[in-house]
């Protein structure tokens, strides 16, 4: 009998997650989940009524009554709500609110592609692939400083790049579920690759594992 198939997408801030991980999504016939929009909701949330970002208490209600209604917020893409995000993230409280819901999503027919920090190592320990997307810093910064140009944003480097690193340190630094390769992940370093070699990377790796 057929069980599901499911890509687990992981890596920094700006590594190309999401890019990669939605095509994909297309181009194997899955559902995509952007699991960081979940957090991004929360912490947009817990602004916008002017709640501490540090009340796990709090937080942890938030994520547990979150609705998918609340993942249509406007701007929960931009760079203020990745900070939010990545605030209310450190969580174990929002953390384990999300497990469900994420992991239902995996384990329905067909499968899912899932991308964000922990899916590898915490929600889908048993996905099919992993895949650990990473850049350096300083090219992450500058696909980040790129896309908000082409937006006609004038933004920054040096700002964006301080911004990046920022949110590696607290991602990778949090007790609960912390940003790392799981150990059977396959490390994709697309520092030297466009978006068009990244895809061909992973689908050598996918198709090396469907058999
Ligand atoms: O989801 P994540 O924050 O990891 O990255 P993204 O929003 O998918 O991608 C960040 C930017 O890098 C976008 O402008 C992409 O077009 C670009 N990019 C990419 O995704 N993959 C490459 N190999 C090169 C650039
Ligand atoms: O696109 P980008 O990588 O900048 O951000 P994102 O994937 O939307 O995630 C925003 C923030 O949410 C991250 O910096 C993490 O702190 C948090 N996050 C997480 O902790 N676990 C996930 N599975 C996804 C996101």
């Amino acid at each position: 009998t057929e069980k599901p198939f499911v890509i687990a997408i992981d890596g920094p801030a700006a590594a190309g997650k999401g890019t990669l991980a939605e095509r994909l999504a297309g181009h194997y016939g899955l559902p995509y989940l952007d699991t960081g929009l979940l957090y991004r909701a929360i912490g947009r949330l817990m602004a916008d009524r002017g709640f501490d970002l540090d009340d796990a208490v709090l937080a942890g209600q938030i994520a547990e009554a979150l609705d998918p209604e609340d993942l249509k917020h406007p701007g929960l893409r931009g760079r203020e709500s990745g900070e939010l995000a990545s605030r209310v993230a450190v969580h174990p409280s929002v953390r384990e609110a999300l497990v469900a819901f994420q992991r239902g999503y995996a384990t329905r027919m067909p499968g899912a592609v899932l991308d964000g920090r922990d899916i590898g190592t915490v929600i889908c320990p048993e996905a099919d692939v992993k895949i650990y997307v990473t850049a350096s810093p300083e090219v992450r910064a500058r696909r980040r400083t790129d896309e908000l140009a082409a937006k006609g944003r004038t933004v920054d480097y040096e700002r964006i790049l301080a911004e990046v690193r920022e949110r590696d340190a607290r991602d990778s630094g949090r007790p609960t579920a912390p940003l790392k390769p799981a150990p059977d992940a396959v490390l994709l370093d697309t520092s030297h690759l466009d978006r068009d070699g990244a895809f061909a990377a992973a689908t050598a790796i996918i198709d090396g594992r469907r058999g």
